[in-house]
């Protein structure tokens, strides 16, 4: 097993330098081709042996894209399925009859595209609509398949409502099936586990995070209870929104991926993707997000897993300091002692640290008291400073922050952590570990 893993590493690392091994929650997200993956509230849909992820573009006025990928890691572009439609706002896939459609958000009516071949060559399907039973207009659609193979189209619709509508097997919005009119939400996404429907929602605070919250009913038309937290309210839910929850039914089990946005101010470009296995409570109906800086799913097995092969550098052992930093007492530090009183003039320089060759994600250890106060940031081999922040936009939110980040192979790098601000942002620098698996 060991020697398997290192072997497959060190190949994926000589054929292809893009290819990611794990999903790192708030990270940005490379595709096979080296750009940035960009398809924002959207959902995943599987065929075959195939993921096929579509979502807004954010960097091409919001024409949906498309990306496919085996093992929901490493994502390939696809053509752009409809290239003459522009703002279409999380766009969202089905299949109600023998061909398939997206369905997006285009000026508050819902537009549809169709074609025969799941990845390429949609058509736009007639106009623009409104929402039964009432011509509400919407923002935000979501998207729900039942056993039955019936669709169903989740929408934040006006007057607070959220809508869940049948899709009728000529591709047009049939009726309304259910409603929740509990306050005001959007971004809905659902899911069923043992016969139940749990319905995700976000609060309405623009592209800034919010506590999202589930709502349950035991049957598609039944009332709703909830709100109830997915997490701890003071973590927005990771500085995410939802946008699709993804059942992936392996041979072992059954895992709930919770798929959310991290937008960045204006929801453009820089905004990345927090996605999250869940754990469902069936006996007292109670969902939550488990968070994982870096995790990955075997989409053969249905099972999580976390990176096993680390190369730990203390930073109060292995790092050269300079500035005004020194070395602290640091009891949650992994050495007992960190590096602290970090500013614009101090640098934490870890020499000689083996790389693969290729990209490889480093995770750093730290602790930051007020992320107002500085930005910290990281130098590789003498390029440029990089802001940690835009790498992972968990910098500062959490304590591990995986960055995937170019190394040459051997003891050859030298990984600087530095930062632009003052001592008050109270960063507390334990170490680095740099993942070989
Ligand atoms: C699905 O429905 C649409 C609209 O009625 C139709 O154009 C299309 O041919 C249907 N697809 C199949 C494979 O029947
Ligand atoms: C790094 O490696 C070089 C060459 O092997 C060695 O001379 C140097 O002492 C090492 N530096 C550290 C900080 O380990
Ligand atoms: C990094 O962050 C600092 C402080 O917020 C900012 O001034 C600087 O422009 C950022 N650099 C990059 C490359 O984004």
């Amino acid at each position: 097993m060991f020697l398997t893993n290192v072997f497959l590493v060190l190949s994926a690392a000589a054929s292809a330098s893009a290819a990611s091994s794990w999903i790192v929650p708030g990270a940005a997200w490379t595709s096979t081709s080296g750009t940035k993956i960009d398809a924002h509230g959207g959902m995943v849909l599987k065929r075959g042996d195939t993921f096929y992820w579509v979502g807004q573009s954010a960097s091409h006025n919001e024409q949906p894209y498309m990306y496919t990928s085996k093992d929901l890691l490493n994502w390939t572009p696809a053509n752009n399925p409809q290239n003459s439609i522009q703002y279409m706002w999380r766009p969202k896939m089905a299949k109600p009859n023998g061909s398939f459609w997206i369905y997006g958000q285009v000026d508050r009516n819902v537009q549809a595209l169709v074609s025969s071949n799941i990845q390429d060559g949609y058509s736009v399907k007639g106009s623009k609509v409104t929402l039964p039973p009432s011509s509400y207009t919407y923002s935000d659609t979501g998207m729900f398949m039942d056993d039955d193979q019936t669709w169903y189209i989740l929408t934040s619709a006006d007057h607070n409502t959220v809508q869940i509508n049948r899709i009728n097997s000529d591709g047009s919005i049939g009726d309304r099936v259910n409603y929740l009119a509990k306050g005001a939400y959007e971004a809905p996404g659902m899911f069923k586990v043992n016969g139940v429907y749990y319905l995700i929602v976000s609060g309405k605070t623009g592209w800034r995070s919010n506590p999202n919250q589930m709502f349950y009913a035991t049957s598609l038309t039944g009332s709703w209870n909830g709100p109830y937290p997915i997490a701890p309210e003071a973590q927005k839910t990771y500085n995410s929104q939802n946008t699709f929850e993804l059942t992936v039914q392996g041979s072992k089990r059954t895992t709930y991926i919770y798929m959310g946005d991290s937008w960045d101010s204006k929801g453009g470009p820089d905004s990345n993707y927090v996605w999250l296995p869940m754990t469902v409570d069936t006996g007292n109906k109670k969902v939550t997000l488990d968070y994982h800086a870096q995790w990955k799913i075997d989409v053969n097995t249905g099972e999580v897993s976390f990176p096993s092969q680390k190369r730990r550098y203390d930073a109060a052992k292995h790092a050269t300091i300079s500035g005004r930093a020194t070395i602290t007492q640091c009891d949650y530090c992994l050495s007992k002692r960190g590096v602290s009183n970090l500013a614009s003039d101090s640098e934490v320089t870890f020499r000689n640290v083996t790389g693969l060759g290729g990209r490889q994600w480093v995770q750093f250890h730290y602790k930051v008291q007020n992320r107002m106060a500085g930005e910290a940031h990281v130098i590789v081999n003498d390029g440029p400073a990089m802001n940690i922040s835009t790498l992972n936009h968990r910098a500062g939110y959490h304590n591990i922050v995986p960055v995937e980040l170019e190394l040459q192979e051997g003891l050859a790098n030298t990984i600087t952590f530095g930062m632009t601000g003052s001592e008050d942002a109270g960063i507390v620098l334990d170490g680095i570990e740099v993942v070989e698996d």
